[in-house]
């Protein structure tokens, strides 16, 4: 199996072949998911809520999305690996947002860096796109603006704010971003940005018209049981997996019977 690229993704969306896409934050996990076949893999700043437990996505720092990024990088060999840029290291200043870029490149050699926002922080983007930095972009949910809009509920409804969101998906597209995530946005909109750009467009609660999917990973599994947002699929229930064996092992400690014979020297 080759290598995910920015080209590869490029021809999926030219072939109409939809690209999958989970994220992960550590090695154990992300090894898993390469090697199941996953196309690109996400280092999210979700990890603040998903690895922290940070009610917010804000409070993860540049040096943590770096140690993240690295963990999951050294356990891939074919997925394209996308690292989240986090909150204040990019916004209203082009130069911090390329010395971050550079860091995460550099310091987890991830393949592409990602970042939220559409004409706010297009210079950022063009300067990090400059240094030869492939950048993935993220409009609709940006969840590192919550404070701005104060709820995780559905964006773009109304008709002004979607049309800026194509303004800005087009916008990127123009600046040279490789691909765009569209995150809890109406199908149709999702649908009409998908139709109209080049680059591949991957949704998380976007509907089914784009050219691929996001999950977090944790949430897909069934480990977090509190999260339960319409665009979620469970495909397992790991938290009652992981209840049932950890129930069954302290039993086993209680009870005397671990270790056996055979599991001692
Ligand atoms: O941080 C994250 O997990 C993300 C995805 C939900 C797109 O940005
Ligand atoms: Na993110």
């Amino acid at each position: 199996p080759k290598k995910i690229t920015t080209h590869v993704l490029s021809e999926m969306k030219m072939r109409g072949e939809k690209i999958s896409m989970l994220t992960s934050y550590d090695y154990s996990l992300a090894r898993i998911v390469d090697k199941a076949g996953i196309d690109v893999i996400l280092v999210g700043d979700s990890a603040a809520n998903v690895m922290a437990g940070w009610e917010t996505t804000l409070p993860i720092t540049l040096d943590q999305m770096i140690y993240h990024g690295a963990s999951v990088v050294r356990a891939v060999n074919q997925a394209m690996v996308v690292v989240d840029l986090p909150f204040g290291t990019y916004q209203g200043n082009s130069r911090e947002a390329n010395i971050s870029a550079i860091r995460i490149m550099k310091e987890s050699a991830a393949d592409a860096v990602k970042l939220e926002g559409g004409s706010e922080v297009i210079e950022s983007i063009q300067r990090i796109l400059s240094a030869g930095i492939p950048v993935m972009g993220h409009l609709g949910l940006t969840p590192q603006s919550i404070h701005k809009f104060g709820t995780y509920t559905v964006r773009a409804k109304q008709e002004e704010e979607a049309k800026k969101l194509i303004e800005d998906a087009h916008l990127l597209q123009e600046a040279g971003v490789f691909a765009i995530v569209l995150e809890k946005i109406p199908a149709k909109l999702a649908k009409q940005v998908a139709s109209e750009l080049h680059i591949p467009v991957i949704g998380i609660g976007a509907g089914n018209g784009v050219d691929g999917q996001v999950l977090v990973l944790h949430d897909m599994l069934g480990i977090n049981q509190e999260f339960s947002p319409r665009f979620l699929r469970r495909y397992h229930n790991l938290y009652a997996e992981i209840t049932g064996a950890v129930g069954n092992y302290i039993d086993d400690v209680k009870s005397g019977d671990f270790p056996n014979e055979r599991e001692q020297y």
